[in-house]
């Protein structure tokens, strides 16, 4: 009799800790994101300190694609970069992702840890499963020379991102605001 509450209870134990436990593919999306930011932030910062905020628009341009190209190859994950207001020429986001970045708003609005803050769901169209993934990218002091408003940003700099985005709507943002964020997404197995 005691032996078998004593069973129930761990049965009932292991299935909350398999209920909190977050999805392996989850946790990998987050290792991604670790690599990603732990590969372009240093880049950034060692460009802005060698050449200025000119020559570091080289760096983001060629450089963060290049990672994400080799995120995309190493983990099998289509792996990029979203805004509301996109820069690049892969940043502009879908529906899914649109509704994504609005929500991270809201939660950063509401107060909610960017730390914490991340979504994770698998997407069903077309009788297909897609595995996605967000998490958003703050804006920090030192984004704004490129990214802040227009009195920020220097006019070599202006200059610079005229001709390279001549499209570009990433500018006007405050330290705290949610520029961006990582997107990866996959086939469900
Ligand atoms: C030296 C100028 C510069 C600085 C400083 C800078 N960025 Fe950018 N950022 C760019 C450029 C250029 C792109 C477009 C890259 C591309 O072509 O893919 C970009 C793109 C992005 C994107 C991808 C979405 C988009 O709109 O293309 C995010 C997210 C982003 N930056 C976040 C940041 C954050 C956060 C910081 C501060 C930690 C920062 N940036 C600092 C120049 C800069």
């Amino acid at each position: 009799m005691k032996k078998s509450v004593l069973s129930i209870l761990l049965a009932g134990l292991t299935l909350n800790v398999q209920a909190s436990e977050p999805h392996p593919a989850n946790l990998e999306a987050r290792s991604i994101v670790k690599e990603f930011g732990g590969q372009l932030q240093p880049a950034l910062q060692a460009a802005m300190k060698a050449g200025g905020p000119v020559a570091a628009i080289d760096v983001c341009q060629t450089k963060a694609p290049a990672i994400a190209k080799d995120l995309s190859a190493k983990h099998a994950w289509n792996v990029n970069r979203v805004s509301l207001k996109p820069r690049g020429a892969t940043a502009t986001p879908d529906a899914w992702e649109t509704a994504t970045l609005k929500w991270f708003d809201e939660q950063i609005a509401a107060g909610v840890d960017p730390k914490t803050l991340e979504k994770f769901e698998i997407v069903k169209a077309d009788g297909a499963e897609t595995i996605r993934y967000m998490k958003p990218v703050m804006t920090a002091g030192l984004c704004l020379t490129c990214h802040g408003s227009e009195q920020q940003i220097p006019a070599p700099v202006k200059a610079k991102l005229a001709e390279v985005y001549p499209n570009d709507t990433a500018i006007g943002y405050q330290e705290g605001n949610v520029r961006g964020a990582f997107s990866f997404q996959k086939a469900a197995q």
